[in-house]
């Protein structure tokens, strides 16, 4: 299918202006200046709390928290996908909605798609003909040898070795004919921060090839063969790989046609189930687990139900939860999908490649089957979490944990599993416990607010798991890139030119299910962040308002959607005029904030700047949250190096001490900038 041109949805957002678009479906009660207020068509309600703004051409509602433009007005309100949504307003506004045609310039793409699986092709032959035959790689083969990694199995899973020596891939791949730009793209290198530099980004780790459902090779996974940190590398998402669209093992997996596919976190655990006999099973690469994961799970062969094992320490708990909430609003979104979720749990919280190591696949087997159903999980699991040792129950938490859960899912009889122990408990009558769950079932606000004190809202410090800590988590450019604003940097995503002219034509299709709801934690403090930036708008690339060096970016933000919508935003950003809000809108309404639709999170936090009359104040406001949080960014980086001091020497310590040192001047320098503020 074709796409949208841009031009034709400004023109639509341009002509299809909030007020007559809403005014087809809201009367307005009241009006002052550019805002009218109406009853909110998405909620039933009394007192008006559905705004519309004239000027920003918006509309939000402070009851459920609905918000957007005239596109997403109509998709929300006539149930059409985005595409439908713009043909809709163009009918009606007399616009022609062509689509255009891409054909040629996906040709390029794909040729150059194709160069790049080859390259990581020949890298996957590279490591495992290094890890057979390199002297250097002795070390890797005992480690393999000690994880019980046999000949057969390096094989089936093509196990290698990146060599520890700077250059040698390089060198190998640029023999082959590979461009820098192809090595680049790879996501195999890292980029110096004057980007005219690569270097190899695994070295001396043991190479896990990840593919895709056909087999090709399109990442790595490099485990350390000591103690050095992080313990596992993976390759960002690139021209090839996303990561949140794929499984470990899937391609392996999925040959199977087996009535069951399990879930497990770890390379390791993958392969250990293998060779037990369990080649059903898969894992999630490093990251919470995503719905187009679950897509692709309920797409092979005969799959009726699927399996999880999650870790036992507390990230993988709460990674549990936030899952098992994806995948029954998923489920519920695919009516007609009748895939069978259950949880399973390794005895004594280890890994099942220990257990398997330890008790024999046999025993494993009885593991998988005694896997619960969502709903007789989260019934225990709210028990557990809200017992201590004693057996004493904390039953207000108790009775929140069992309504929060049960509010997931419209289905009677999952609410019911849910319900009915905790009424026994608590002495409760069972619907009285129901009804609560379906009260907090329509009321979005509440829910979230339970979620937050459930620690599920954003991920809290220090739970910042290891996934993310990998720091591999998108291509490194040089050394500050992912967290830490450096001393003195450029800001690198802030519009450079005159004018930043757009040609990239909209991706196609954003609907509910197309929404990137990949890495949505974000921490309140940077989503304010996120909404005074728009807020400044055209002020914030001003010189006369904000110093360069003071142009929010990309790595000021944790969260990956964040990082991703302000990157967007610079694409369209021109300098002098901004962006308009209502075009943003548009751009955000792909992603998801901790499990919201992120225009709805993004336009509320901006009605808290529309209190301020004076740019001046406004722009303030936006420079002390801008310091607080590359302050809290510096902390974390501090931590980090202040913990691998202590198990470094010689060189490295150096290094990490004259990182230190750098991290410290930067800090007094925003210090010093706050107290002028
Ligand atoms: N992981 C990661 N980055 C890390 C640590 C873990 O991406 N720094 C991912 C890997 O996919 C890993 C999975 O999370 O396989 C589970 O992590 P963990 O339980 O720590 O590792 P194991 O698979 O148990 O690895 P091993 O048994 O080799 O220690
Ligand atoms: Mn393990």
């Amino acid at each position: 299918m074709g796409r949208i041109p841009e031009r034709v949805i400004d023109e639509i957002l341009d002509k299809a202006d909030i007020e007559s678009v809403v005014g087809h479906y809201v009367s307005f009660t009241k009006r002052s200046g550019s805002n009218l207020k109406g009853l909110c068509p998405f909620h039933s309600e009394k007192t008006p709390s559905f705004n519309v703004n004239t000027q920003k051409n918006i509309y939000k509602c402070f009851g459920c928290g609905k918000g957007g433009n005239a596109i997403n007005f109509i998709m929300n309100i006539e149930s059409l996908s985005y595409p439908e949504a713009v043909k809709f307003l163009g009918a009606r506004y007399g616009i022609d909605v062509p689509e255009e045609d891409s054909d040629y310039r996906e040709a390029g793409i794909k040729q150059h798609k194709d160069r790049v699986k080859k390259l990581l092709a020949d890298a996957e032959a590279f490591y495992i003909d290094e890890f057979r035959n390199s002297p250097d790689a002795s070390k890797a083969r005992s480690y393999a040898e000690g994880r019980q990694l046999d000949k057969e199995t390096c094989e089936k899973f093509g196990i290698g070795y990146a060599p520890a020596e700077w250059g040698v891939l390089k060198s190998f791949l640029a023999k082959k004919g590979y461009t820098e730009d192809e090595m680049k793209d790879s996501g195999l290198f890292t980029v110096s921060r004057e980007g005219d530099k690569i270097f190899e980004l695994f070295r001396g780790r043991l190479m896990f090839p990840i593919k895709d459902a056909f087999g090709n090779t399109i990442a790595f996974g490099g485990r350390n063969l000591g103690s050095e940190l992080p313990k596992y590398i993976n390759s960002p998402d690139s021209a090839v790989y996303k990561k949140q669209d794929n499984l470990y093992a899937y391609n392996i997996a999925k040959k199977e046609r087996s009535k069951t596919l399990i879930v497990v976190e770890g390379y390791m655990d993958v392969i250990a189930m293998h060779k037990a006999g369990f080649s059903n099973t898969v894992a999630a690469l490093g990251t919470a687990f995503t719905d187009s994961q679950l897509r692709l799970c309920a797409r092979t062969g005969n799959c009726e139900e699927v399996v999880f094992f999650f870790d036992s320490d507390a990230a993988g708990q709460n990674a549990a939860l936030r899952a098992i909430q994806m995948m029954i609003k998923y489920l519920r979104r695919m009516s007609g999908m009748s895939l069978i979720i259950k949880i399973a749990k390794v005895p004594g919280g280890k890994d099942p490649d220990e257990f398997i190591r330890q008790n024999g696949s046999e025993a494993f087997a009885r593991v998988v089957d005694s896997a619960q159903t969502v709903a007789e999980y989260l019934a225990q699991r709210a028990y557990n979490d809200n017992v201590d040792d004693k057996g004493k129950l904390d039953t207000a938490r108790y009775l929140n944990d069992i309504c929060l859960y049960g509010s997931w899912s419209d289905d009677e009889i999952a609410r019911d599993i849910i319900a009915s122990e905790a009424s026994k408990k608590l002495d409760m009558r069972l619907e009285v416990i129901i009804n609560r769950m379906a009260g907090l079932a329509s009321n979005d606000r509440e829910r979230e607010a339970m979620m937050e004190a459930r620690g599920l809202g954003r991920m809290k410090e220090g739970e910042l798991d290891h996934r993310r800590k990998s720091g591999s988590d998108e291509m490194p450019q040089g050394y500050y890139d992912s967290q830490v604003p450096p001393p003195e940097y450029a800001a690198p995503n802030a519009p450079q030119g005159e004018s930043v002219p757009n040609t990239d034509p909209l991706p196609f299709n954003v609907d509910e299910q197309t929404r990137i709801s990949q890495d949505e934690i974000a921490d309140p403090l940077q989503i304010s962040l996120m909404a005074h930036a728009l807020s400044l708008n055209e002020l914030l690339c001003d010189k006369s308002m904000v110093d360069k060096e003071d142009i929010v970016r990309a790595g000021d933000f944790t969260c990956v959607n964040l990082k991703k919508m302000i990157r967007e935003y610079y694409e369209i950003y021109t300098v002098g005029q901004g962006v308009s809000i209502a075009r943003f809108i548009d751009v955000m309404s792909k992603y998801v904030l901790n499990g919201r639709p992120a225009e709805d999170v993004i336009l509320e936090a901006m009605t808290q700047c529309d209190k301020y009359q004076d740019s001046r104040v406004l722009r303030d406001m936006y420079l002390a949250i801008l310091y607080k949080v590359r302050l809290e960014a510096m902390t974390i980086k501090e931590d980090d190096l202040v913990r691998q001091l202590s198990v470094s020497t010689g060189e490295d310590k150096d290094k990490i001490i004259s990182e230190l040192k750098k991290i410290d001047l930067y800090k007094n320098k925003i210090k010093d900038k706050e107290s002028r503020i």
